[in-house]
């Protein structure tokens, strides 16, 4: 009984930094934005998409499929949404990497549902570090639950 609670302990702590956050930005290789907003989507709403951004006061609508409402026309031809796989959408945008502020607060929004995040520009990783971190964070824990299952059940 212990024992399994201290795994569990363990477990929870090693799984809390693996969990995807909600949205994330980082910079692709050709130095293009890229914004992934894995909200769930909610079965009896319209399953629309917003992506926006803001800096001190003022706040940007970057690309949007809301029926009535448009995204500011420097954006217009540079951003492109895909639909994420289960759920979700990933928003690039070209071009504006150079000129984004110092501190960026990078919003998405799904079914309703708005989630944020707060990024400097020198804190912007590149894509393929993120997805690397996030494959071998995988590699080990899969592993090591075998292992602990093998062990202790
Ligand atoms: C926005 O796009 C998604 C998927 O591309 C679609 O399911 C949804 O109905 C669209 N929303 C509107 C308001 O057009
Ligand atoms: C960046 O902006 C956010 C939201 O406006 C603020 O909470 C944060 O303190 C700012 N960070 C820096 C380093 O200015």
């Amino acid at each position: 009984m212990l024992t399994s609670l201290f795994l569990s302990g363990i477990l929870g702590v090693l799984l809390i930094p693996v969990q995807p956050q909600l949205i994330s930005v980082c910079l692709e290789e050709d130095e293009d934005l890229r914004v992934d907003c894995r909200i769930e989507p909610k079965p009896n709403k319209i399953n629309s998409y917003e992506f926006s951004w803001s800096s001190r006061t003022k706040e940007a609508l970057i690309n949007t499929n809301v029926s009535g409402s448009a995204a500011e026309a420097q954006f217009r031809d540079k951003s492109e949404v895909v639909e994420l796989d289960p759920y979700g959408y990933r928003m690039t945008l070209k071009g504006f990497t150079n000129t984004l502020p110092h501190n960026t607060t990078y919003m998405c929004k799904i079914s309703g549902q708005v989630e944020s995040i707060n990024v400097e520009k020198e804190q912007l990783q590149p894509c393929s570090a993120v997805s690397l971190f996030l494959k071998s964070s995988w590699s080990w824990i899969v592993p090591l639950l075998i292992f602990l299952f093998h062990t202790h059940c």
